[in-house]
């Protein structure tokens, strides 16, 4: 099979050949000069993507690290924490927060909608919350969650400390940490950013740090304990434990390229080639499983049409260079997932239309040949 392959899925995303060759630039030591610069100069760009002023983390791992990360060091053993659940993803800030020994109190709400922020009033009046969570892009639905909204909520009616995983959404939707009152933002490199899988990111306010020198119990978490890396965030050069030398060097050249887009037009560029990817579905007849008004910009997911075999559906595509994703959980087998974030460009978005047009003709469904290309490209005229 040709190396050559578009992937589509919901992260890791294609990679620019320039953060790829800076991957595989010569690995320095971690205390050279040359990468104390590379590392300080990404942790600042990585502010900027936050739109925080406080403090940016970069761990080795992955994004469920960041997530971990924010559970263990916010809350302490018996202390209650409000866990918004919107899907598969949502559901690990509970795993995460049973780990460590908080007592959990889940909103809920069916896959496909969104969590309503007068719901999350609600329940912040039947308990002393330590901490609220929720996901900004449910990857296993395609919703976006208005984090934007909850934050307010969460402030005005509660002391809660407002995590937010962003690990779909950071780069390429509008996360604004400190306008949002976000806490702590959790990241990935693999999906908006556009780096390979490997870092966990996050953004950290003042007040968290404050909370930790006034923990009744160390943190549960040695590699993890914010407090052992807040030192080297801030002065590069010191040491807690070996940074992911080459990884650093992929992330701060797509930070380079994303910051020399320009937030703005990187989030409108998403914007467009996802209204221009839901009404291609709308034109074929496929039903999304997220609610419209609340569909993310970053990725979609879509119900297949009745008969059309996901294994199938899916090496097809992929033979005609395309990869796509199932959907998770319960809905394994119902659905496809299609990611369009980080370098997508109008080309790439296209070409999966096309791809899932003569993909499902040849599996039997009856459809208007060109109509999702032509719904699609009509959308696409104003990037
Ligand atoms: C919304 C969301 N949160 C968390 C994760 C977990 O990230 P990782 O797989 O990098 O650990 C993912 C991965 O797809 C995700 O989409």
């Amino acid at each position: 099979m040709s190396e050559r392959e578009l992937l589509m899925i919901p992260g890791p995303t294609n990679v620019d050949p320039a953060v790829l060759r800076a991957l595989s630039k010569p690995t320095q030591s971690h205390t050279s000069s040359e990468f104390v610069r590379i590392f300080k100069e990404s942790l600042n760009d990585l502010k900027k993507l936050f739109m925080t002023q406080d403090e940016a983390f970069v761990i080795a791992g992955s994004g469920t690290l960041a997530l971990e990360m924010a559970v263990a060091n916010v809350v302490e053993p018996g202390d209650r924490i409000l866990n918004l659940v919107a899907g598969f993803f949502g559901q690990h800030f509970v795993e995460i927060a049973k780990a460590h020994g908080a007592v959990t109190q889940v909103l809920e709400v069916p896959w496909g909608e969104p969590i309503k922020p007068e719901a999350v009033k609600d329940f912040l009046h039947k308990g002393n919350f330590k901490a609220v969570t929720v996901t900004h892009v449910e990857t296993s639905t395609g919703i976006a969650n208005p984090i934007r909204e909850i934050g307010e909520t969460v402030k005005e009616q509660s002391d809660a400390f407002y995590i937010v995983d962003a690990v779909c959404s950071l780069g390429g939707m509008e996360v604004r940490v400190d306008d949002w009152n976000i806490d702590i933002c959790a990241a990935g490199s693999q999906k908006c950013i556009g780096a390979p899988p490997g870092l966990a990111m996050l953004s950290v306010g003042n007040d968290v740090l404050k909370l930790l020198d006034s923990r009744r119990s160390p943190v549960c978490f040695w590699y993890g304990d914010l407090n052992n890396w807040l030192p080297v965030v801030r002065d590069t050069s010191q040491y807690f434990a070996t940074p992911p030398v080459n990884m650093i060097y992929a992330l701060h050249q797509a930070l380079k390229i994303l910051l020399n887009e320009g937030l703005e037009q990187r989030f409108r560029r998403h914007h467009v080639i996802a209204e221009a990817f839901r009404a291609a579905m709308d034109a074929l007849n496929l039903r999304l499983v997220a609610k419209r008004e609340s569909a993310a910009d970053t990725m979609t997911a879509a119900y297949y049409p009745d008969n059309i075999d996901d294994a199938t559906f899916r090496s097809e595509m992929r033979r005609r260079g395309i990869v796509v994703a199932s959907t998770l959980g319960p809905l394994k087998g119902k659905g496809f997932r299609v990611g369009h974030m980080g370098n997508v460009n109008q080309n790439d978005i296209l070409a999966t239309i096309g791809a899932i047009e003569a993909t499902l003709k040849n599996m039997g469904y009856n459809l208007n040949e060109g109509a999702g290309l032509a719904a699609a490209e009509e959308k696409i005229l104003s990037l």
